[in-house]
């Protein structure tokens, strides 16, 4: 099956299966059965199966996966076996604790920069990088080759700072604003919104009340 017909449904289940095939390289786990693999998360092993046989199944029969290049070939499916490059657009409390978070840098997500348009912010060192003013932000997107914008803006902001974005030509938004944006077919947009995560656990509370 060619790549462009995966669903999205599989690719979002994809870094899943590379968390816990990482656990299993910690642990010194060389291989693994679907069935094994299957009671660690929780899935069935069919479903583990007919995931991994998008991308050529990887398993062989009565020996299960190969830890190490089955975590390999999800790593190079999901782009990370090359390095991605962020600014940060807000430097309030989310944009800082984003840069603050240091796990990103070992999936090989680099922050190069942050941004914010407060002159106030302008020079305050965030783990040793300091806030810049926006006016510096389309010459910082070319020199640095960065490919990620991560907005960490009020959604009143988000949509203007697309446009500079798109005219930047960044290659994808990581948007953590609260507003649907307008982008050309080649800009990659993942909306992150932690509100529908904690909604959806609302509804099970109620569910099950
Ligand atoms: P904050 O107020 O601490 O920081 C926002 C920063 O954006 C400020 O430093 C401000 O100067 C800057 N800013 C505003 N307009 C700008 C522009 N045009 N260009 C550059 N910088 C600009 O807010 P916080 O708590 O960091 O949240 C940021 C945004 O993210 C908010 O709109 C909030 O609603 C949203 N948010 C989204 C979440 C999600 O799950 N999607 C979770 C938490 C917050």
């Amino acid at each position: 099956m060619e790549e462009k017909d995966i669903s999205q449904a599989v690719v979002s289940r994809l870094p899943r299966y590379l968390r816990y095939l990482a656990d299993l390289k910690d642990e010194g786990i060389e291989r693994i059965s679907s069935q094994e693999l299957s009671k660690r998360m929780h899935v069935t092993a069919s479903q583990i199966r007919q995931d991994l046989n998008h991308f050529g199944g990887f398993g062989q029969q009565g020996y299960g996966y190969n830890v190490e290049s089955l975590y390999l070939e999800i790593a190079k499916i999901l782009g990370l076996d090359h390095q991605h490059y962020l600014v940060i657009i807000g430097a309030g409390n989310l944009g800082q604790a984003l840069l603050n978070y240091m796990n990103f840098a070992r999936r090989g997500f680099i922050f190069k920069g942050i941004f914010d348009s407060n002159p106030q912010l302008h020079g305050m060192k965030i783990r040793d990088m300091e806030v810049k003013p926006m006016e510096e932000l389309k010459d910082f997107i070319c020199e640095n080759n960065i490919d990620i914008a991560v907005l960490t803006i009020p959604k009143a902001s988000a949509v203007a700072v697309t446009e500079q974005l798109i005219e930047c030509k960044i290659k994808a938004i990581w948007n953590f604003a609260h507003v649907d944006l307008a982008v050309p077919e080649d800009v990659q947009v993942e909306n992150v919104h932690l509100s529908d995560s904690l909604m959806k656990l609302s509804y099970n509370i109620r569910r099950n009340r």
